[in-house]
């Protein structure tokens, strides 16, 4: 109960923070900037800050992929009209079901995409532990299991295509929506990834920044793994968007959702005010030359000291692996 006390304190906190604060170390991109040419795929898109960080990157002239779960063709007609571009495309994806997100993986295949840049974004706040199709808590699921797949396929078939491996070829660039929440997990033991753990309302808060913490401990051990020497390959970067008022809270209780809208509406920026580090990431040539970096709102900061933990991102990649090998071999199988 205090741990769930400190979480709720830590979250309050960081929300005060940002409102009360307005200190940028990093320069919003300006529309001017554009991104012709470029191909970039966006999860999450059909809502809140996926949906935003469309309009933006369309309007910006890149072709934009969207994977999403529910309203594919509304969002898809919603982006193309609002931005006038016919570059805009939707893709079905649940990425609480691996089986999902290898079939996007196979489509995106067959398309022969190049992806210059993703923006791992889709993500969920539950009040209790639930299960994903494979069984893990779908928090886990889907903000670190289905992106480290996701991430795998992409490479292996080269559709993410590090800077070294084609001649003059841009850098790509990872980038994975996460949360100051990733704080709060600094208990967890890298040891028990993948353990499904029973939890109820007042340790969901918690839950949701282990899970946010274990993205950001992939982040930093993919920046490592596609990086081994100073010259950037594949830019991979993590960042916190602040608070925004979102359909982020869609689970809480009925009781107070009435009170949960006008809240987020008063105190949390709009999503389109709040897209900021993310465009910054997708565009500035600052995060093509580096790898790694961290955003909260618009400063840069370090990630946890837990999830930047070599050890915890070796364990990580290990344990991740065999998941998603066990996963391989059984849907080879045909259980
Ligand atoms: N809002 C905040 O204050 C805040 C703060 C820090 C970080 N974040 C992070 O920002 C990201 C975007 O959230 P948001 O605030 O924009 O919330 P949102 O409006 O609820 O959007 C979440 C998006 O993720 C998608 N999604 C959820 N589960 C999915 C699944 N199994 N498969 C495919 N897509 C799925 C949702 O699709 P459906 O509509 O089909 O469910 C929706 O498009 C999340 O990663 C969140 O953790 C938000």
């Amino acid at each position: 109960m205090r741990r769930f006390d400190g979480t709720i304190r830590n979250a309050l906190a960081t929300i005060f923070y940002d409102r009360l604060t307005s200190r940028n170390s990093i320069e919003p991109i300006p529309s001017s900037v554009r991104l012709e040419g470029k191909t970039c795929l966006i999860t999450g898109a059909s809502s809140g800050i996926g949906k935003a960080v469309a309009i933006d990157i369309a309007g910006r002239g890149a072709k934009v992929i969207l994977a999403c779960r529910t309203g594919i063709s509304e969002i898809c007609e919603e982006i193309k009209e609002l931005t006038g571009s016919g570059a805009v495309e939707a893709i079905h994806v649940d990425l609480a079901d691996l089986d999902s997100v290898r079939q996007l993986c196979d489509v995106l295949r067959e398309q022969r995409v190049r992806i210059d840049i993703s923006i791992f974004n889709a993500g969920l706040s539950t009040i209790s532990a639930r299960r994903s199709e494979q069984g893990y808590e779908t928090m886990f699921a889907v903000h670190f299991l289905a992106n480290r797949y996701l991430v795998k396929r992409l490479l292996e078939y080269g559709l993410i295509n590090p800077a070294n491996a084609v001649e003059s070829a841009a850098v790509p660039r990872v980038i994975f929506v996460s949360s100051e929440a990733h704080r709060a997990g600094e208990s967890f033991d890298f040891r028990d990834l993948g353990t499904f753990r029973e939890f109820g309302r007042k340790e969901a808060l918690l839950h949701y920044g282990i899970s946010k913490m274990v993205l950001c401990a992939y982040a930093c051990e993919l920046s490592k793994r596609l990086n081994p020497s100073d010259t950037v390959s594949v830019a991979v970067h993590s960042l916190c968007p602040g608070a925004v008022a979102t359909k982020i809270a869609r689970e809480a209780p009925q009781s107070i959702q009435w009170l949960i809208g006008p809240f987020m509406r008063t105190l949390f920026r709009s999503p389109e005010a709040a897209i900021g580090p993310i465009i910054y990431l997708a565009c500035s040539p600052d995060a093509e030359r580096r790898t790694g970096m961290y955003l909260h709102c618009m400063q840069e900061k370090s990630i946890s000291t837990h999830a930047s933990d070599a050890t915890n991102g070796r364990i990580l990649w290990e344990l991740s692996d065999e998941m998603i090998s066990k996963y391989e071999s059984e849907t080879r199988d045909g259980t």
